[in-house]
């Protein structure tokens, strides 16, 4: 192990979820798909503005941070926050405890975005600081002249009420109504818009944390949180293991507890408390089978946070506490794949961490391998299927839509704002790749390799190429006869799927196929389809897979025959909706815009918004419901979707 030790460097990706296109499949297969895209600069080394090359990123560089973690490094982080809803403000310090890699370095450099510092001090005497040139994605660095030999500096500041990482909800933007709402969302490079610190997933710190709230609100954060707290507007948390900035997370709200099991529960508005635990009863089961399959859960608790529908994200891997979407309290447990999914970061991604934004396909593919487990081992085999297959359709509508260079899992970000690349290539193709290495060796000698994995880099930060190094000595090694590394750097280095990659298949399908060409042909009524047993799954592959174009009186028919409009489900109802935006089918209009409205999810919105931009009247429809949504969408969901409505 000593050989793939813990990474030194600073970097970083992030992305945003744009990319896929509801409609139908592509047609074509991924060889032509390849064979017609381009990657640029293949072999050359060139390198951009900051002068870094394609070796200096394998190595682990993180170009979304402007932190100098090689010389000193934060260890530790000791927060003291006050909330002001009324001024939108964290007011308070951050102290941060350093090691230097030779005692010669004293300038430590943190990330900061629109933070107002308003003292440094070490030891209780200012020290002097400074704050460089604005960058648009990367916020302001900050040097620190730490005085010789010291180790803990203390940074004074407030954060700005537009902080990109921090959403401030006002009463009527809640469940209950009465109380205000906060929530932080750190991934992947919006730390630094509220606590001063060296933002890459490289630097993994332990953190202590005492928040002042108003007095009727609990503080919960990604680290210890006692149930029975009393409510005094005074808060203490510990995160006794390391971990990456943008796992660092805060919410404050009217916020209860309830129990699902010995080790998990949920945190919700009161209103949503009931249908939240019942819905996500599954969640222990969940912990303990995948304990069983790949090693024991790190990190004590595994609660959830249900957030206002404003929450741009489906959910959040936040450690001890994932941050959820109340879009997914479906009634039916059809959408807790998402919990499967925040779940298993708990081993991908934040016991094994992506050194940088561009390894994030660490973090996401491995994690969408496991959630497909999870549920198969919760669920059964024909759930999986199902899902593998409507996640092998998002991937390809994405590859269908991209450049070849975001199909590349090892993508290069150089330049880019990691919020502004989003697709399903890290999480389903990443995933692909994992499973076709399950065919090839056996489901049992991949598992006892990700156990291992887990523990041979734990609470560690690693890049694709130490990945790489790491299959070359165990399972290229082990198996040479079923694995070779050409096939691998293919999947990881090349656009596209390679030939003869796994194609998830399943029978619930083939039927739904069927019973869909029948009605496009005019041989079955709608009213006469048998629906009774489909799952969300089941009418989500109809959906997603009708023609572009259906006329308005097929609409009808499938409206009258199943409600589609006012469908209670959040997926179908998106499947639905992108079917009547594509096809300008007006009585489901009402319900478009109250969707746009209500929920805030980038994924669930953004391809509606983008949709609508494609005509005029479209457009100025979207721009209704923009306009009235805004005041209430996160600032991440603002920033994807402004572009539709210009
Ligand atoms: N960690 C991600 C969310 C994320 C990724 C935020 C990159 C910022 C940058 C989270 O685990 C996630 O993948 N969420 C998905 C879940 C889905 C794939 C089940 C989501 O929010 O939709
Ligand atoms: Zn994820």
């Amino acid at each position: 192990m000593k050989k793939y030790g813990l990474l030194t460097g600073a970097v970083c990706l992030p992305l945003l979820f744009a990319c896929s296109e509801n409609n139908s499949v592509s047609e074509k297969t991924q060889a032509d798909a390849a064979a017609h895209k381009e990657v640029a600069n293949e072999s050359v080394d060139n390198a951009d503005s900051r002068g870094l090359t394609q070796s200096d990123i394998a190595s682990g560089v993180d170009y979304h941070s402007f932190s100098n973690p090689n010389e000193i490094r934060v260890t530790h982080l000791n927060l003291d926050l006050t909330a002001n809803f009324d001024t939108k403000q964290l007011v308070g310090y951050a102290e941060l405890q350093v090691e230097r890699a030779s005692p010669q370095f004293n300038d430590l450099v943190l990330d900061t975005r629109a933070l107002d510092i308003s003292e440094v001090t070490a030891q209780g005497k200012p020290v002097p600081f400074t704050l460089g040139e604005k960058d648009k994605d990367l916020g302001t660095a900050l040097s620190i002249t730490l005085p010789e030999g010291v180790n803990t500096v203390k940074v004074a500041y407030a954060t700005s009420a537009e902080a990109s990482g921090v959403q401030w909800l006002t009463p009527a933007q809640t469940a209950g109504k009465e109380h205000p709402f906060l929530f932080t969302q750190a991934q992947a490079v919006h730390a630094r818009s509220f606590i001063p610190l060296q933002d890459s997933p490289q630097v993994r710190v332990t953190y202590n944390a005492t928040i002042k709230t108003p007095e009727s609100l609990l503080a919960v954060m990604s680290a210890s949180n006692d149930p029975d707290t009393p409510r005094d507007g005074e808060y203490e948390f510990t995160m006794p293991q390391p971990i990456p900035s943008y796992l660092i997370a805060l919410a404050i709200g009217d916020l209860k507890f309830k129990a699902m099991g010995e080790r998990t529960g949920v945190y919700a508005e009161p209103a949503l408390l009931e249908s939240a635990a019942k819905e996500f009863e599954d969640t222990e089961a969940m912990l303990e089978v995948t304990e069983k399959t790949y090693g024991p859960y790190q990190w004590d608790r595994y609660d959830l946070l249900i957030l206002p529908p404003s929450f741009p994200f489906g959910g959040m891997e936040n450690p001890r506490l994932s941050f959820i979407t109340p879009t997914v309290i479906a009634g039916d447990k059809s959408l807790v794949s998402l919990i499967a999914h925040e779940l298993a970061h708990s081993w991908s991604g934040n016991t094994v961490t992506n050194a940088t934004w561009r390894d994030l396909w660490l973090n996401e593919g491995f994690t969408t391998y496991l959630t497909y487990r999870i549920m198969e081992m919760i669920y059964g085999n024909d759930r999986f299927k199902k899902e593998a297959v409507l996640g092998y359709q998002d991937l390809q509508n994405d590859i269908a839509a991209l450049e070849a260079n975001d199909e590349i899992l090892a993508i290069d970000l150089r330049g880019r704002n990691p919020d502004d690349v989003f697709s399903n290539i890290p999480y389903e193709k990443g995933a692909l790749f994992l499973r076709e290495i399950e065919h090839k060796i056996g489901r049992e000698n991949f598992d006892a390799f990700l156990m291992q994995y887990f523990q041979d880099f734990a609470f560690k930060s690693i890049t694709t190429d130490t990945f790489i190094a790491y299959l070359e000595d165990t399972l290229l090694a082990q198996y040479p006869d079923k694995l070779d590394a050409k096939r691998i750097n293919t999947w990881i280095f090349e656009p596209g799927i390679p030939q003869d990659a796994p194609k998830p298949e399943s029978d619930a399908f083939v039927k739904i196929d069927k019973t869909r060409a029948a009605w496009l042909e005019g041989s079955v009524k709608a009213v006469d389809i048998d629906t009774t047993n489909w799952t969300v799954h089941e009418w989500l592959y109809f959906l997603n897979n009708m023609p572009t174009t259906l006329s308005t009186q097929q609409l009808e028919k499938l409206d009258t025959a199943f409600a589609l409009t006012s469908t209670q489900n959040n997926e179908i109802a998106h499947s639905w909706l992108m079917i009547a935006v594509a096809n300008k089918y007006e009585p489901a209009y009402d319900r478009l815009y109250d969707y746009l409205v209500s929920i805030g999810r980038n994924k669930l919105v953004k391809p509606l918004y983008r949709e609508l931009s494609k005509t005029p009247d479209g457009k100025a429809f979207a721009k209704r419901a923009f306009e009235e949504a805004k005041p209430g969408y996160h600032p991440l969901t603002v920033k994807a979707n402004e572009g539709y409505v210009q």
